[in-house]
């Protein structure tokens, strides 16, 4: 845990719907509700930073709040990881969350997974952050994805279904 005057950054995963929402409000993907348990179930880490104004304690977010940023770690918990749902509310954003938030996932791969290969695909807003953590482009080689289900790319939802692109 870690925490300054305005946030703590608390490990502990969403629930889905904060997932759900962190990751549309960012503008990103966000996911078929239904699919979201089992995902978080199947996760390494996850990260909240939470609002320390409505804290109980310097530890303990209160029951009716929700978290304003998330990172999420998953994968074989030794050699392969994937860096995933890395969101900070608009409201939150540009002040030094994203930061904190990979500092803390980072720690916790250099602790319990320090051969791991760790993965991720950096959306524009956060093409500098990621470098600042030793993340290289995958040249030569190319990035891919497969997902039969609609993206969100530049807020315009892209049909990628069976009929899709
Ligand atoms: C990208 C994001 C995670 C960064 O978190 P943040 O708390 O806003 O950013 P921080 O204040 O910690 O700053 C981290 C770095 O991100 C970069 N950055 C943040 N917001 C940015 C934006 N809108 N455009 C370009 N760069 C941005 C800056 O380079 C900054 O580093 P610097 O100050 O050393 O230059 C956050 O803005 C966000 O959730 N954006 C929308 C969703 C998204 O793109 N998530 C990443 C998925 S891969």
């Amino acid at each position: 845990m870690t925490s300054n005057a305005e946030y703590a950054i608390i490990e502990g995963l969403p629930t889905p719907q904060v997932d759900h929402d962190l990751r549309k409000l960012a503008g990103m993907t966000p996911p078929p509700l239904d699919a979201v348990p089992k995902a978080l179930e199947n996760s390494f880490v996850g990260i909240l930073a939470w609002g320390t104004k409505h804290m109980l304690d310097e530890a303990t977010p209160s029951p009716n709040q929700t978290p304003v940023a998330m990172g999420r770690l998953l994968g074989d918990k030794s050699l392969f990881l994937l860096l995933c749902d890395v969101a900070v509310h608009p409201d939150h954003q540009r002040k030094g969350l994203g930061k904190r938030i990979m500092k803390v996932l980072v720690d916790y791969i250099d602790a319990h997974a320090p051969q791991a290969y760790v993965s991720l695909v950096a959306e524009p807003a956060a093409h500098k952050l990621y470098p600042q953590y030793r993340f290289k482009d995958v040249q030569p080689s190319i990035g891919m994805y497969r997902m039969l289900r609609d993206r969100t790319i530049g807020g315009e939802i892209v049909n990628e279904g069976p009929d899709g692109a």
